[in-house]
């Protein structure tokens, strides 16, 4: 089938809106068609040409929600007209660390995924009968992808996918790093460094968590406002005296559990420095810079901190985003507050431009 995707030609370059091929999907794959997606940083770094794991021609994009319109052989787990978000981080159930409670990182396309290729090593996007890759397994900034069952979650009908989207990427991020990462405890106190979609996110899943003190730190007093809206009991301007500051409003102990959703090596220390002796978690969300490294000084964690990274929120994406988004429907996510900006497909660019000039959250594409 014919489709119009927004596509990277060159690195550096706005991305082009063309016509792209899609063939159909293969053995154990579906073909959606998208309703939204949002804007996320990812696909910026990766536009930019930074991103040594890069490649162009592509076409970007990961945090899709939109319907199944047909499936391939062997799918059990979809049909027709289901609701579906997109996973760049899958879950196969089968493999060695999905059958594991200790992971969400599935084993199973990882290789071909990162070469921008299906399960089985071809494309199905194509120009004029040249292969063009996918992004993330996902490649969401089209009209329709064709992904792998294992990728993509089936959520219920009557969430708007125009808010499910965001449940593709950051917002199950934040959450789940509060929630499945960190397992925040009832009334601990949770330090949240950043006040983006993650930031807020993690904000919001320290409070489903039943924190009793939710510290959040950012350098934009919006966005301040917004994590109390999530439900920050506290909120900090951030700079070199945050460690000392959170030190001082904790009786000098520091707090159970600090999450960093910034990817600033330098706010990462303070995530540690700001952890409790004794049995303070902080848990790491921001993707840094290549080759940066993170300065802690052993003391602190022989005297009990813990540090853990986590991707996609430790989130089990098949399993956990139908459940988060039950969540929303239920009311204890206020999603809509995190949409900031409705755009077309053409003006995916002016999504990156709103993105740089930390205008709003998140800026999502209406498919219409
Ligand atoms: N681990 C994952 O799977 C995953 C998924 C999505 C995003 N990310 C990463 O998470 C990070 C956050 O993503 P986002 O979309 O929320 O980004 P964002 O840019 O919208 O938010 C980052 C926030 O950090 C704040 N900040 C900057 N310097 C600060 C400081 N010194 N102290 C406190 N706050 C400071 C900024 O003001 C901003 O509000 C990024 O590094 C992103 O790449 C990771
Ligand atoms: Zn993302
Ligand atoms: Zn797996």
């Amino acid at each position: 089938m014919r489709m119009r995707a927004a596509v990277l030609e060159q690195f550096g370059q706005p991305l082009v809106v063309q016509e792209l091929d899609l063939a159909e999907p293969k053995a154990g794959e579906v073909l959606v068609r998208l309703v939204a997606c949002g804007v996320c940083h990812t696909d910026m770094y990766t536009a930019s040409g930074v991103d040594p794991s890069g490649y162009a021609p592509t076409v970007l994009g990961h945090e899709g929600a939109g319907v199944v319109e047909a499936i391939g052989d062997d799918v059990d787990s979809l049909q027709v007209g289901d609701h579906v978000v997109t996973l760049f981080s899958p879950q196969c159930r089968e493999c060695v660390h999905c059958v594991s409670p200790k992971t969400n990182i599935c084993l199973a396309i990882r290789d071909q995924q990162g070469k921008g290729h299906l399960p089985d090593g071809t494309t199905r996007l194509s120009r004029d009968g040249e292969p063009i890759r996918h992004f993330m397994g996902t490649s969401t900034f089209a009209e329709y992808t064709v992904m792998p069952q294992i990728a993509l979650a089936k959520v219920s009908r009557e969430a708007p996918l125009d808010r499910a989207c965001l449940f593709a990427c950051g917002l199950s991020t934040g959450l789940g790093a509060a929630m499945f990462t960190a397992k925040v405890q009832q009334g601990s106190t949770v330090v949240v460094f950043g006040a983006g979609m993650v930031g807020l996110g993690a904000v919001a899943g320290a409070r489903l968590q039943g924190a009793e003190r939710i510290v959040c730190v950012d350098l934009s007093d919006e966005r301040l406002q917004m994590a109390r809206h999530q439900g920050a009991t506290d909120t900090l301007l951030g700079g070199s005296d945050t460690v000392q500051e959170i030190l001082d409003m904790t009786g000098g102990f520091g707090a159970d559990y600090t999450i960093e959703a910034t990817g600033l090596v330098s706010v990462m220390r303070q995530a540690v420095e700001s952890a409790r002796m004794g049995w303070g978690l902080a848990t790491m969300c921001g993707v840094a810079g290549k080759g940066e490294t993170i300065a802690i000084v052993p003391r602190l964690l022989i005297t009990g901190r813990r540090v853990a990274g986590s991707s996609f929120g430790g989130v089990k994406g098949r399993d956990q985003v139908p459940l988060l988004v039950q969540r929303y429907l239920d009311g204890d996510i206020d999603v809509d507050a995190f949409l900031s900006h409705r755009i077309g497909l053409d003006d995916v660019n002016s999504g990156f431009e709103l993105m740089e000039a930390q205008d709003g959250i998140r800026s999502v594409i209406d498919f219409g």
